[in-house]
């Protein structure tokens, strides 16, 4: 079939070894995966199977051991200072738990703030001022973005709920305009009731921003529900790739197969 987007984000035989004191750990072996600009995609698999090794190293966080990872065509955070905060304002995590990946300790107007202190914001540089938003104007878009009101700012992390939390730790996300939202595991650490109001956001938010989205789950209906590609990891290797409904309806492997079943929603054919 052509593929009329590209991809944003690739792997290419990509392997990962970690040594310990027991030897070598090879934690993923020879993945590829294509993540087509604008598309969601799914990185699906047990708990180890090297879903969060994967996401760090298309952050740039981590390097293969061998293979490579491309963003754009070029290997994620790499190059001069510019080039690497440019590619971190495109490509910015969302993690799974939104308690620890918020600071307590500072208000909500700083917690947003802060992925433009650290990695710097294009538009301020620019010299004038004429139809650009404020810094305090840029961080109300970002609230509003998530459904939050605007004073959600000079609030604490705390005073919100797990939900609420969460949707910060992605207005922040979207604070430097992100191209690429990597997911890991999002809602996994929120209760049942507000894990598919945070699912249907990351959609929106995906259509209207024209972002990509990859999203670690080990929950197949919300993968059905938000991903049109989909990988599956065991052990560290891809067992099954595709379209979301192909690999569903029609899985290359016993594991995905029992996956699937596993879920009482989804086609059983
Ligand atoms: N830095 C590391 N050192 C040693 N082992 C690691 C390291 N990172 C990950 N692992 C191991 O690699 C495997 C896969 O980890 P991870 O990528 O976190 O899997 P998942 O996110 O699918 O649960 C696990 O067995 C984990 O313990
Ligand atoms: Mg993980």
């Amino acid at each position: 079939m052509s593929d009329p987007s590209g991809p944003v984000l690739e792997a290419i035989d990509v392997s990962k070894s970690v040594s310990g004191p027991e030897g070598t750990l090879t934690i993923l072996r020879g993945v590829s995966l294509s993540v087509r600009e604008g598309e969601s995609f799914a990185i699906v698999g047990a708990s180890g199977s090297g879903k969060t090794t994967a996401l760090s190293l298309m952050l740039g966080l981590r390097r293969p051991t061998s293979g490579t990872v491309l963003f754009e065509g070029r290997p994620p955070a790499s190059g001069a200072r510019d080039a690497v905060h440019a590619f971190r304002r495109a490509v910015q995590p969302v993690y799974q738990d939104p308690f620890a990946s918020l600071d307590p300790r500072q208000r909500v107007d700083s917690l947003l703030a802060e992925p433009l202190r650290w990695l710097g914001d294009p538009d301020a540089a620019r010299g004038d001022r004429g139809g650009r938003p404020s810094r305090r104007e840029r961080l109300v878009e970002a609230l509003r973005d998530v459904e939050l009101e605007d004073e959600a700012l000079l609030r604490y992390p705390h005073e919100f709920s797990g939900g609420q939390r969460q949707r910060i730790a992605i207005a922040r996300a979207l604070i430097t305009r992100p191209r690429v939202l990597l997911a890991d595991e999002p809602v996994s650490a929120l209760d049942l009731s507000t894990r598919l109001d945070i699912v249907r956001l990351l959609a929106r938010l995906q259509a209207e921003h024209g972002m990509t989205l990859v999203m670690v789950s080990h929950d197949l209906s919300i993968v059905a529900e938000l991903c049109a590609d989909i990988v599956v990891l065991q052990g560290g290797r891809v067992v099954d790739a595709g379209r979301t409904s192909d690999v569903l309806s029609d899985p290359a492997s016993a594991y995905t197969r029992a996956l699937i079943d596993a879920v009482p929603r989804l086609p059983q054919a």
